[in-house]
C-alpha cells in the first residue's frame, strides 16, 4: 500500500513507486503545497492496485509558531510534516546554512527521485541546492518569477533555485519569457498556471460563508477591544499586510506608512491589519503599536488563518499590501490593490495586464494618490490562463508520464 497522507516507508524501501520529496518552510509555501499533495492523493486513489507515488513532506520550521505554521496545515488539510528540521530563525545565511545541512541528512537517508520545492523562500533556496549537489532531480513550482530586483532575498533564491531546477513549473506566458531569455532549455518548462489558485477555488465557499464577527473576536491583537462590526460588516475597510523589509525595517518607511494608514485612511473607513511577527516587533521599537491600538478605526489582528485572510480580502473595499500571494489573490478576487513594493515578480496582477493591482512603493505622495484614484474602484476579478484550480493536476501528470 503507498500512501501520500504520510510516509509510508516500507513502500518508499521497496523502490516501486516513484519517491517524490517536497519541501516547505515558511507561510507562502503551504498554499503551494497543499495542493500539489492533494494530486499526489487522487492520482494513487486512481491506481488499480499499488498507486505510482509515495509521498514524502519536510518542513524546515522557518516559520513555527502556530499561526504562521501549523494553523495552516490545519485549514488546508495538509498532512503533518514527515520531517521537521527545526531550523527557526537568523540571518540568511544562518537559515540557509542550517537547513542545508539538516536536509542533506534526510536526503542521504531517503534518497527520493524527485525534490520538489515551491515559491521563494530561503527554505526553496536551500534545499534545491542540497538536492542538487546530492544528484536527485529537482522541480520548481512557481518558476520564471523575476523582479530584478537583487536587494530583495527573494530574487536570489527564485534565480538559485530556477538554474538548478530540473521541470520548471511556471504560472503564466511572462515566467517562460523570463526563463527562456535566461536559456532555460524549452523541455524543461511547463506552463502549467497558479498554483495558489486551486487553493484559492477550494476554500472559497468556505470563505464566504465565514462570520467575520467572530473571526476579529478570536484573532484581537493584544488587549485591543476594537472590532468596527458596522464597517466591516459592511465592507467599509481597507484590509493592510506589511513585511518585508524595504518596509518594515527602515524605521522610517514603516513610520510613514503607518502614519498614512493611521491619519488618512483610518479618517475614511476602518483598517484591518493581520501582523507579521516581523512588522509586530518593529512597530513595538518604534511605539507605534500603543498609538495605533489608540485609533478607533484601527483593527489590529494577530497573522490570520488561510480561509479567514481569504474572507478579509473577498469583502475588503481595497487592500494595501507587499506580500506577492495577496496580489494574485486580489487579483483572482477582483479587489481594488495597493501594492507596496518598489517591483515585482507578478506583472501578470498589474492594471496593466488586467490585473487590479497597482505599483505604488512605499513614497507616501504616490501611495495617497493611488488610494484615492482605487477607493471608490468596483471588483473586477481577473483570471489569467490556467489558473483555473488545476494546476497541482497539470504538474503531477508532467512528473508522471
Ligand atoms: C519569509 C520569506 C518571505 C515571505 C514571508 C512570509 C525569506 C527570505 N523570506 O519572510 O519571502 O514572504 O516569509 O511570511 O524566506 N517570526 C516569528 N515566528 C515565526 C516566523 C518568524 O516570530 O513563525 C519572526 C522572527 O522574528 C523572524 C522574523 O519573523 O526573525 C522574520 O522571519 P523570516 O522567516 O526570517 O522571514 P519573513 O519576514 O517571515
Amino acid at each position: 500500500m503507498v500512501c501520500v497522507e504520510g510516509f509510508n516507508g516500507e513502500a518508499w524501501l521497496r523502490g516501486c513507486a516513484v519517491r517524490i520529496l517536497s519541501v516547505v518552510g515558511a507561510r507562502p509555501n503551504f498554499m503551494k503545497i497543499a495542493p500539489f499533495v492533494k494530486a499526489l492523493k487522487r492520482c494513487n486513489a486512481a491506481a488499480a492496485q499499488e498507486g505510482p507515488v509515495n509521498h514524502f513532506l519536510v518542513h524546515t520550521g522557518q516559520h513555527y509558531d502556530r499561526e504562521m505554521s501549523a494553523a495552516f496545515f490545519d485549514d488546508l488539510g495538509i498532512p503533518r510534516p514527515d520531517s521537521d528540521l527545526g531550523v527557526g530563525s537568523g540571518t540568511h545565511a544562518e537559515q540557509v546554512g542550517l537547513t542545508m545541512i539538516a536536509f542533506e541528512r534526510v536526503i542521504q537517508e531517503y534518497r527520493p527521485d524527485w525534490v520538489v520545492v515551491v515559491g521563494d523562500v530561503n527554505a526553496t533556496c536551500a534545499c534545491s541546492i542540497t538536492a542538487k549537489k546530492e544528484h536527485i532531480k529537482l522541480a520548481h513550482i512557481e518558476a520564471g518569477l523575476r523582479s530584478l530586483d537583487l536587494d530583495m532575498p527573494e530574487e536570489i533564491n527564485r534565480m538559485v533555485t530556477d538554474r538548478l531546477s530540473d521541470l520548471l513549473f511556471t504560472p503564466d506566458s511572462l515566467a517562460d519569457g523570463n526563463l527562456r531569455r535566461e536559456g532555460v532549455p524549452e523541455g524543461r518548462i511547463h506552463c502549467v498556471g497558479n498554483i495558489m489558485i486551486d487553493t484559492l477555488s477550494e476554500h472559497l465557499g468556505q470563505a464566504k460563508v465565514l462570520d467575520m464577527r467572530k473571526v476579529l473576536e478570536v484573532n484581537r491583537h493584544g488587549e485591543s477591544r476594537k472590532t468596527c462590526t458596522h464597517e466591516i460588516a459592511s465592507g467599509n475597510y481597507a484590509a493592510v499586510t506589511l513585511h518585508r523589509p524595504t518596509n518594515v525595517d527602515d524605521a522610517e518607511a514603516l513610520s510613514r506608512l503607518a502614519k498614512f494608514l493611521m491619519d488618512e485612511v483610518a479618517a475614511e473607513m476602518a483598517v484591518v491589519w493581520p501582523i507579521h511577527p516581523r512588522t509586530e516587533k518593529r512597530l513595538e521599537d518604534l511605539g507605534l503599536l500603543g498609538e495605533m491600538n489608540r485609533i478607533q478605526k484601527m483593527v489590529l489582528l494577530k497573522p490570520l488563518g488561510y480561509v479567514e485572510m481569504l474572507n478579509l480580502n473577498l469583502n475588503a473595499r481595497i487592500m494595501l499590501t507587499d506580500s506577492g500571494g495577496l496580489q494574485e489573490e486580489c487579483c483572482v478576487l477582483g479587489t481594488p490593490c495597493l501594492t507596496l513594493r518598489a517591483n515585482t515578480e507578478r506583472p501578470v496582477t498589474l492594471e496593466e495586464f488586467g490585473g487590479t493591482c497597482a505599483l505604488v512603493g512605499n513614497d507616501i505622495i504616490k501611495v495617497r494618490e493611488t488610494f484615492h484614484r482605487k477607493k471608490g474602484e468596483s471588483r473586477r476579478p481577473f483570471s489569467p490562463p490556467l489558473w483555473d484550480g488545476k494546476t497541482a493536476d497539470r504538474i503531477v501528470r508532467v512528473m508522471l508520464q
